[in-house]
């Protein structure tokens, strides 16, 4: 069992309350997105929001590593890891599109100890601790009790390389429309795994994700009992790319479809 300082609990939540701010203020403005791949989209309120990030946790804990969508990071030696995504769903955001998040989870030695997401438009606030349990907003959240695919809502996304990879994920899109209750796409992983996590939805599956997209939302499912693996039902860390994540009870189910595709 890790003890976490309530130094380092106060300021992953000041974090994201701050960097969710930033992107509201952001958000009224006539958003400019620029493209850092063929599709794949940055605003100033990625820059901005990370900026902030970054500039408080080195102002309290100068030697911590950090890792971080928009600028890498800096992987140190410290046993403390925080790992940002200073806004999950760009796209989405660009396109005043409400559906996005900053996503931050702090690792001791590389495990999670805290994670957060937060939705500022709507006010959401997940937050989880390792050993303690996931919450929405203070209410103490848990996965849905939906125990067959037949009745699953899923959740899933397309990485940016979607244009040109074979591995696109659309056989799996099809294979599991036709065996489901329902699919939606978010346009924004962490809020997938944190609204799997809270029981809107059963399952969530992607490829081809980067740490950032995961950290704090897979400790979120697992603190509301959640299951999480690789696609064969394999471990999951954040450094793999694919991800298996639900309620548990259709877990076996959707690795099945999943092997199989
Ligand atoms: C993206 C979102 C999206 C997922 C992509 C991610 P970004 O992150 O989480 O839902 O399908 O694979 O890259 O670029 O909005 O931070
Ligand atoms: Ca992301
Ligand atoms: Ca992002």
């Amino acid at each position: 069992m890790i003890t976490i300082p309530d130094r380092f609990r106060n300021l992953i939540k000041d974090l994201a309350l701050g960097a969710g701010e930033i992107l509201l203020k952001h958000y009224k403005t006539d958003i400019k997105m620029e493209l850092k791949g063929e599709i794949n989209p940055v605003t100033i309120a990625d820059r901005e929001s990370e900026d902030f990030i970054i500039g408080e946790i080195r102002r309290k804990f100068p030697v911590h590593s950090i890792l971080a969508e928009e600028t890498g990071g800096d992987i140190g030696k410290s046993e403390w890891l925080w790992v940002i995504d200073p806004l999950d769903g760009t796209t989405n955001y660009a396109h005043h599109y409400p559906s996005f998040c900053v996503s931050i989870a702090l690792f001791y030695n590389d495990k999670q100890a805290l994670g957060v997401i937060f939705h500022p438009l709507l006010k959401e606030f997940f937050y989880a601790e390792r050993g303690g349990g996931a919450y929405l907003n203070d209410r103490q959240i848990r996965v849905s009790t939906v125990d067959s695919l037949g009745r699953a809502f899923l959740t899933t996304g397309f990485s940016y390389d979607v244009h040109k990879v074979v591995d696109d994920n659309i056989d799996n899109f099809r294979a599991f429309t036709k065996r489901s209750l329902a699919i939606r796409r978010g346009g924004s992983a962490a809020l997938d795994l944190a609204y799997t996590a809270c029981g809107r939805f059963d399952g969530f599956w992607e490829m081809r994700l980067h740490p950032w997209d995961t950290a704090a939302g897979i400790l979120l499912l697992e603190e509301a009992g959640g299951r999480v693996s690789t696609f064969d039902g394999g471990e999951f860390d954040i450094y793999k790319s694919e991800i298996v994540a639900s309620n548990g009870l259709i877990h076996e189910e959707m690795v099945k479809v999943l092997v199989k595709n």
